[in-house]
């Protein structure tokens, strides 16, 4: 689908098939209707590859082009042939509509595809996973026993150098369990839930990385916030993952704001920065598994926030303008 259309054989089967039966069709005896109506009919086959192949733009494009080269063969005939002429303009709103649907059904069986090809991908991430857990985790602990162990026995540089190991190991440990969190989520424990109070917790748990950041924080909260019903296990995982990413792309400078807003049946809690933002054309890339533009990074966090918000029937908008700063807004049913 990436090639160029003039390197594509479907694209070069459908203008020889309509040059050839407009050929054909202008060529035919005028008096004889038996001509005429065939090439009429056999306009439908480009008319439906296209469709097939290229989608609605596809469909369409080709039965507009089919109509322009056929409508003039229509007022050709008229003098000659009336009753069949002005039967065959009928048929130009056929070619559209033609066109039109075989596009839109093609579309639709595309989309299709591709979310059964996305769940696929993900059912081999959940099995790679489960080999991972085993795999990984066993030696990762014992490494890092081993490491504590030596600690205790050596000074200095050597002593350094174990801590060393301890703490990539934690780091290691923690996309292992970042990339078993997004490839095998555990099933959702819904209770009562307030999202301030989620918000609170992780703004609590992140006070040491946002202090050592010097990032102000503003929080606005309603004054009477009802509760949605939701996991907060995993509400913290999402929100921790969202707040991370505004503190490191605020570096310093200036601050976040974090709040929560009831809107109708809906409730709205939005992740604020002033970072320098993410560029539009990445906007959709950076929801990717593994897309990350940072050193240590897995890019599983938003991914990960995303499926989260998904599981609670909900969504998750990310806006951004680079220069100005990015807002990701999680948007819940309830409350
Ligand atoms: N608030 C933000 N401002 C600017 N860029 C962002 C922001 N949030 C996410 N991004 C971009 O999206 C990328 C993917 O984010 P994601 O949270 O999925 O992974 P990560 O932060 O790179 O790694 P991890 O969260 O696993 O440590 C980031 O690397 C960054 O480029
Ligand atoms: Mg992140």
């Amino acid at each position: 689908m990436n090639r160029p259309l003039w390197r594509q054989p479907e694209f070069w089967t459908t203008v020889a098939a309509v040059v050839v039966l407009s050929a054909g069709h202008y060529a035919a005896p005028t008096h004889d209707p038996f001509w005429h109506d065939l090439f009429r009919r056999l306009y439908y086959l480009p008319i439906i590859l296209a469709g097939f192949r290229y989608g609605l733009g596809g469909g369409l494009a080709t039965s507009a082009l089919v109509s322009l080269l056929f409508l003039p063969h229509v007022l050709m005939t008229r003098a000659m042939l009336p009753r069949q002429a002005s039967e065959a303009v009928f048929e130009i709103p056929l070619y559209l509509v033609v066109g039109v649907v075989t596009g839109i059904l093609s579309d639709r069986q595309r989309k299709a595809n591709e979310s059964l090809r996305r769940a696929e991908r993900l059912k081999t991430l959940g099995e790679m996973a489960a080999g991972m857990a085993h795999e990984v985790k066993n030696p990762l602990a014992a490494i890092r026993s081993s490491a504590q162990i030596l600690a205790g026995h050596v000074t200095g540089k050597d002593a350094e150098f174990a801590g060393i190991v301890v703490s990539e190991v934690d780091r290691l440990n923690q996309v292992v369990n970042e990339f078993l969190d997004y490839a095998r989520p555990a099933p959702l424990r819904r209770e009562p839930v307030r999202l301030s109070a989620v918000l609170d917790s992780c703004l609590k748990l992140l006070a040491p990385v946002i202090r050592e950041k010097g990032v102000k924080v503003r929080t606005v909260y309603p004054e009477a916030e009802a509760a949605v019903s939701a996991d907060p296990a995993q509400l913290r995982q999402m929100f921790l993952n969202l707040i991370l990413n505004a503190v490191q792309a605020t570096e310093g400078q200036c601050g976040i704001e974090v709040s929560v807003a009831q809107a109708g049946r809906e409730t709205r809690a939005r992740v604020k920065d002033n970072g320098p933002g993410i560029p539009a054309d990445k906007l959709k890339t950076v929801l990717e598994p593994f897309y990350t533009t940072k050193p240590g990074g897995t890019g599983l966090g938003l991914p990960i926030a995303q499926r989260i918000v998904a599981e609670h029937g909900g969504r998750l908008l990310l806006e951004s303008r680079p220069g100005e700063g990015t807002s990701a807004t999680v948007i819940l049913p309830g409350g």
